[in-house]
């Protein structure tokens, strides 16, 4: 399988799943984030941030300078391309150094990448339902995130 749908009841939700799949991450896994304003992104990488070890306190969306970088048990690349106007202003932070990096890259408004999407990455879907339900779909894009969602099924089971 491929895919997982969980339902989130309220924002400490989204928080643990985050949590419970930072636990299986490793250095160079790209997560993309995709759900409109105000669906949970940036509350889900405080819950990545929270099972790697960096203070949830510490994760804002990096509006203004595309992304941030948090200390943890592995680095932590935070991009949101909310304000991105055109696709090259990503390549100039120089951002596949990042990406393919030392760290786990997590990536907010995912959707404007466009022609630069990583071909391999872990997809995280975030939609509304009522005033704080989200349905989260988490979808693998490529051999690493099958094995991995694997794991995340697992432990949840
Ligand atoms: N089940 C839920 N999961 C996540 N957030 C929830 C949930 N229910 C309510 N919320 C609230 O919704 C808001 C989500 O805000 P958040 O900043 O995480 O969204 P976002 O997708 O990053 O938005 P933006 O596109 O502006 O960056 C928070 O105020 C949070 O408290
Ligand atoms: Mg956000």
């Amino acid at each position: 399988m491929t895919t997982l749908r969980i339902k989130s009841e309220k924002q400490q939700d989204t928080i643990d799943l985050g949590t419970r799949l930072a636990r299986h991450l490793k250095r160079g896994d790209i997560l993309c984030l995709l759900g409109d304003l105000g669906a949970g992104k940036t509350t889900f990488v405080k819950g990545l941030a929270k099972g790697l070890r960096i203070n949830p306190a510490k994760v804002n969306s990096p509006t203004f300078v595309l992304m941030n970088a948090y200390k943890g048990k592995v680095p932590l690349y935070h991009f949101d391309f909310y304000r991105l106007e055109e696709i090259h202003e990503i390549a100039s932070i120089g951002y596949d150094e990042f990406l393919y990096g030392d760290g786990v890259a997590v990536v907010e408004w995912a959707e404007r990448f466009g022609t630069l999407m990583p071909k391999e990455h872990l997809e995280v879907a975030l939609k509304h339902q009522g005033d704080n339900g989200r349905m989260i779909k988490v979808k693998a894009k490529g051999e690493r995130y099958v094995k991995l969602l694997e794991k995340i099924k697992e432990k949840s089971g």
